[in-house]
């Protein structure tokens, strides 16, 4: 029977690669990589070096196909998404069944983990249901862009047995939740956190995390905001996109440690 892995990647840097991915690149006989135009022709290339530096043997195939194109005419977001998902399953359950032959193995190199704000799992969910292809498939982990932000600013996530809530900037402009000392904010194209000025939090964010670029703020929110989106604008103009990931903190002990309460403390490149 094929068999598919779903890879975890890890956020950025390829010595994310856990031991158990690598035994998992090497058992791939076709990975399959999603086109997303130009501007993302980086993400692609560094799966493309994963796949050189950790796989020892060389007949093992990389296909591509070019990933549909979400439809903004369609104004409920959750609607779109789904549609969105129901597209790629077609993309991707066509390509397992022309390019992977029975009893072969088929490789998705998914960034991060796959079980955090990917669609992968979903879109094998969506082929499963459909009936029409035969596969088993594994989820290999790996290190998330989460867990790269709390390292790289030398923080724990969540205060003493507190909570901690991950969500995106769509969700945060409509507010914080109540019940959560410290919120995680993922795919925010929008520095939703200009919302929150007048709320008194810390935030520790950081874009292209693990990579050569990595870019780390930290600061009083209401003081560093303007920073942020000045920079962010700034290098996503000149790479064609960005990532990036911050935490927000209501101020207590374990931040005021990291935070200095009067000015910034920035560590990063070429701003
Ligand atoms: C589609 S989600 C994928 C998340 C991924 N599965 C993970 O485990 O981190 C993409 C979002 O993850 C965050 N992200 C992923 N890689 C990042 C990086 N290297 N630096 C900063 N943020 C990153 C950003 O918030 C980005 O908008």
């Amino acid at each position: 029977m094929r068999k598919l892995y779903l890879i975890g990647i890890g956020a950025g840097n390829p010595e994310y690669i856990t031991v158990q991915a690598i035994k998992a690149l090497n058992l791939v006989d076709v990975f399959f990589f999603m086109d997303k135009g130009k501007a993302k022709q980086d993400l692609v290339n560094l799966r493309k070096q994963i796949c050189e530096r950790y796989i020892e043997k060389t007949s093992y195939r990389v296909v591509e196909a070019d990933d549909p194109v979400r439809d903004t005419t369609i104004s409920d977001y959750t609607t779109r998404v789904e549609l969105w998902h129901r597209q790629r399953a077609l993309v991707y359950e066509e390509m397992i069944a022309q390019q992977l032959e029975e009893n072969q193995c088929g490789g998705f190199l998914v960034w991060g983990d796959p079980s955090l704000y990917d669609s992968t799992l979903r879109v094998i969910e969506h082929i499963i249901a459909c009936g029409r292809l035969c596969f088993e498939f594994e989820v290999i982990p790996g290190i998330t862009s989460i867990q790269v932000l709390a390292a790289r600013h030398k923080i724990s996530l969540n205060g003493i047995g507190e909570s901690i809530v991950i969500t995106t900037g769509r969700q945060l402009s409509a507010g914080l939740s109540g019940t959560a000392e410290r919120t995680i904010v993922m795919l925010d194209g929008q520095c939703s956190f200009n919302s929150l000025l007048d709320e008194e939090l810390d935030i520790f964010w950081g874009a292209y995390l693990g990579m050569e670029e990595e870019i780390l703020l930290s600061g009083k929110l209401s003081e560093i905001a303007g920073m942020i989106e000045k920079v962010r604008h700034e290098k996503r103009q000149r790479n064609g996109w960005i990532m990036d990931t911050y935490l927000l903190s209501k101020p207590n002990r374990a931040a005021q440690a990291r935070v200095p309460r009067t000015g910034t403390s920035c560590d990063h490149n070429d701003l």
